[in-house]
């Protein structure tokens, strides 16, 4: 699946996004979802950090927040459209009078969108949600373009970081032998956030591993005195573009005997960086789960946390 992720950009791009736009200023803009749908809001949130006037919100609840209104832009994002949280924050801010859009290959959550006259992108259905993510950013780009906000400009040249080479084959290959046997933590920039949540999901979903994330500036506040006495099991990979405060980190962690691997990002602009650094994780844990000879596509145990839900909450649209 990972490795058609260019021909299956390059089809999404052409999306039809159906319905009305609402023609208006929105206050602000809130985006939902859970694990393979959700890191999609992340990845617009950090796009959008420092150019947007607009506030944007990344929902990963069952509720709305206290401040949606008939102001607010909700864009929902589910891949399977039957995730029970989505489709509850999604009723939360139809209640609330907001605009919402939808993003799904199926499910209840399309068939609220049809039935209720809600702007809609269609994605293809048949992937693991989490090898779907770049029709789920890419339909989301196109709903959030329909509402006049350009997320990002060039998105068809940025695409070109998803085309599988040796060159990306062979940085998968080495992250994944260096993090096997290790509990690794992933370590990053707050622009670059997305890569190394979605590199942990990853490593969760497909690898089926334990794995910890570290966001710099904060890192330097609090968790930068955990390592003073590392563990043997831990091993750091450090998400780079460049950034000196990330060259620190690496120091610090190689002058505390920590094992560290520098994680080059590609591409020019952050989206770039954004897709091949989320790319490359997705490859990494594929070898990882073949590594540690696990089905990268079963998950078992969130299989059984959703039938949980579904025994306790039932959504009536
Ligand atoms: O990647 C996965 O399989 C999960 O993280 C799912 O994305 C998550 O459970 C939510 O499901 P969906 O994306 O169908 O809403």
């Amino acid at each position: 699946m990972y490795i058609k992720w260019y021909e299956l950009a390059t089809k999404a791009m052409g999306y039809e996004v159906i319905g009305k736009p609402a023609i208006k200023e929105f206050k602000d803009i809130i985006i939902t979802g859970m694990g393979g749908s959700g890191i999609v809001g992340d990845v617009i949130y950090s796009l959008l950090y420092t150019r947007s006037r607009t506030p944007i919100t990344v929902v990963k609840d069952f509720r709305m927040p206290g401040w949606v209104s008939k102001d607010s832009l909700v864009c929902v994002i589910s891949y399977s459209g039957n995730t029970l949280e989505t489709l509850s924050a999604a009723l939360d801010a139809m209640n609330a009078g907001a605009e919402v859009c939808v993003v799904a290959s199926g499910g209840k959550l399309l068939e609220f969108a049809i039935s209720k006259g809600l702007t809609y992108v269609k994605v293809d259905q048949g992937l693991a949600p989490r090898a779907a993510f770049p029709l789920l950013l890419i339909a989301t780009l196109k709903a959030l373009e329909f509402y006049g906000i350009n997320v990002h400009g060039n998105l068809e040249r940025s695409l070109n970081v998803l085309k599988y080479t040796s060159e990306v084959d062979s940085v998968a290959k080495e992250l994944a032998f260096f993090i096997f046997n290790s509990l690794p933590v992933i370590l990053s920039s707050c622009r670059l956030y997305p890569i190394a949540m979605r590199f942990k999901n990853e490593l969760n979903e497909n690898s089926k591993i334990m794995a910890k994330v570290e966001v710099i500036p904060e890192w330097g506040h609090n968790d930068i005195v955990g390592w003073e006495l590392p563990l043997d099991v831990i091993r750091a990979v450090v998400v780079y573009d460049g950034d000196p405060l990330m060259e620190f980190v690496a120091r610090f962690l190689r002058d505390l005997k920590v094992p560290t691997y520098v994680f080059n990002l590609e591409g020019d602009d952050l989206l770039s960086k954004i897709l091949y650094g989320v790319y490359v994780a997705g490859l990494a844990s594929i070898y990882l789960a073949e590594l540690r000879k696990v089905d990268p596509v079963v998950t078992r145990s969130i299989d059984r946390y959703k039938e949980f839900l579904n025994s306790r909450i039932s959504i009536n649209a």
